[in-house]
């Protein structure tokens, strides 16, 4: 579609084309060319965007997740799905790299991989329920409570060992901000294997540079440097390297983080299901409510005071991952910070030398050293990360910021198109066009 051509009256009819296109049948794929799979966090964004005009094909794109639920309860972040092979999804560069079958919790007749991402699962849910009638949201609620109560419950078992209340992560991925700062900071000072470090030190990895499929899409400067690449893939095998095992990966103590962005929304996760419980008349189980409890006191440890900044955390030495980033804006999507706290985050959004640019928010500040504007998670904008904070400001009574920023948002998508990202001082398309989420979260900002 020619950009110029979106105007106020066609840009939802335009959007919903661009779910169409990728509308692989079974499930909406983030952009056909170059993401054919199901990731988690893109199918509940899809789904929010979905529940405005089409209540049938959310709940689908929805239950698809479910059904790759691993038998511990992790929803894996991606659903591999091709042609199949012996039962399970044949040989391609995902399933190669990931092959979930090593774990005898993945799913015997799906290949996945073998991390979570951030657990979006119970707003799409709760999104979806808000338009039903109540009849039917009881209906839809009753249909997905256990295994969403499943996946929370795996997710405090197994990544909150000590009982602390925050959960862990283990690989830059899970948080679905691959190259964001505080987590490639952690990985340049501390766990870059010495081959990665030799490569980079010769600056021979540009070689590496010439086997990436994202090279082909000419995106120079814009997906991850050669040695941030080659550190999330060896990070990966690293892990399957455990067959995804997690008392084996803990044990070792491989890369573990405390992540602000998933965090945040596991706590707003949590309300929700508390909710989507009471709707139906159920009693959480005990241990879990006081998780819930623990997990929102524990957020207030990631408030630095001097930097007036919420940061993610090392989850060995309980060290702050001081580097800001997009994520230090994702304690108001949780809903659970006190108002003053609110009110100072809200200061750096304004503050033109920092997340106050053109076309906001930045996925990293203007004043950080690892800003570039058209670097994926260091610098461009992003719309799924601007739908949370326009709940987060609503939540906190900052309705003329969210007004504001959903404004800009669909300025930014009306000037340029559906792109996956965008320039955060121009405004312009990066990554690639007609990019699924950017076109479902336009829908639900201009609907409501
Ligand atoms: C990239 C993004 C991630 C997204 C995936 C599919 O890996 O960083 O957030 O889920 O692509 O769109």
């Amino acid at each position: 579609m020619d950009n110029d051509k979106l105007t106020d009256s066609n840009l939802v009819d335009e959007a919903i084309k661009v779910l169409e296109e990728n509308d692989s049948g079974r499930f909406i794929q983030p952009n056909k060319s170059i993401y054919p799979h199901q990731w988690l966090w893109d199918s509940c964004f899809i789904a929010i965007g979905l529940a405005n005009y089409d209540l049938k094909r959310a709940k689908i794109e929805i239950l698809g997740l479910f059904e790759a639920q691993w038998s511990n309860g992790m929803i894996p972040s991606i659903i591999l799905h091709g042609k199949k092979e012996h039962g399970l999804v044949a040989y391609d560069r995902h399933n190669a790299i990931w092959r979930s079958w090593l774990n005898p919790n993945a799913p015997k007749d799906l290949a996945t991989s073998g991390i979570t991402q951030p657990p979006m699962l119970a707003e799409a849910i709760y999104q979806i329920g808000q338009k039903l009638s109540v009849l039917k949201r009881r209906e839809w609620y009753k249909q997905v409570y256990y295994p969403l109560l499943k996946y929370h419950m795996w997710l405090f078992a197994e990544r909150d060992p000590h009982h602390e209340g925050l959960v862990l992560q283990i690989h830059p991925w899970e948080i679905g901000l691959d190259n964001t700062p505080p987590w490639m900071s952690e990985l340049n000072d501390h766990l870059l294997p010495w081959w990665i470090r030799i490569l980079r030190d010769t600056h021979l990895d540009d070689i590496v540079g010439i086997f990436r499929k994202d090279r082909l899409l000419n995106l120079k400067n814009q997906r991850l440097t050669n040695v941030e690449a080659l550190a999330l893939f060896s990070l990966q095998r690293r892990l399957r390297r455990k067959n995804y095992q997690f008392y084996k990966i803990i044990d070792h103590s491989l890369f573990a983080i405390e992540d602000i962005t998933f965090n945040s929304i596991f706590i707003r996760a949590n309300q929700l299901l508390i909710e989507i419980a009471n709707f139906l008349g159920k009693k959480l189980p005990k241990d879990l409510l006081k998780s819930i409890h623990q997990s929102e006191e524990e957020l207030d440890k990631l408030w630095d005071e001097y930097a007036e900044e919420y940061y993610s955390r090392d989850f060995v030495s309980h060290r702050l991952l001081k580097q800001s980033s997009i994520g230090s804006f994702m304690p108001l999507y949780s809903g659970k910070i006190k108002k003053d706290r609110a009110s100072r985050i809200v200061g750096s959004l304004e503050n033109e030398h920092r997340f106050g640019t053109v076309f906001p928010v930045p996925s990293a500040p203007l004043d950080s050293n690892w800003f570039q504007a058209d670097r994926y998670w260091q610098g461009p904008t992003w719309v799924n990360t601007n739908w949370l904070i326009i709940q987060g400001l609503k939540r906190y009574g900052f309705n003329d910021h969210a007004d504001a920023l959903k404004e800009s948002t669909i300025e930014m998508v009306k000037k340029s198109g559906f792109w996956e990202y965008f320039n955060p001082i121009t405004g312009d398309g990066r990554g690639i066009t007609n990019f699924s989420w950017t076109a479902s979260l336009i829908i639900d900002l201009v609907k409501n």
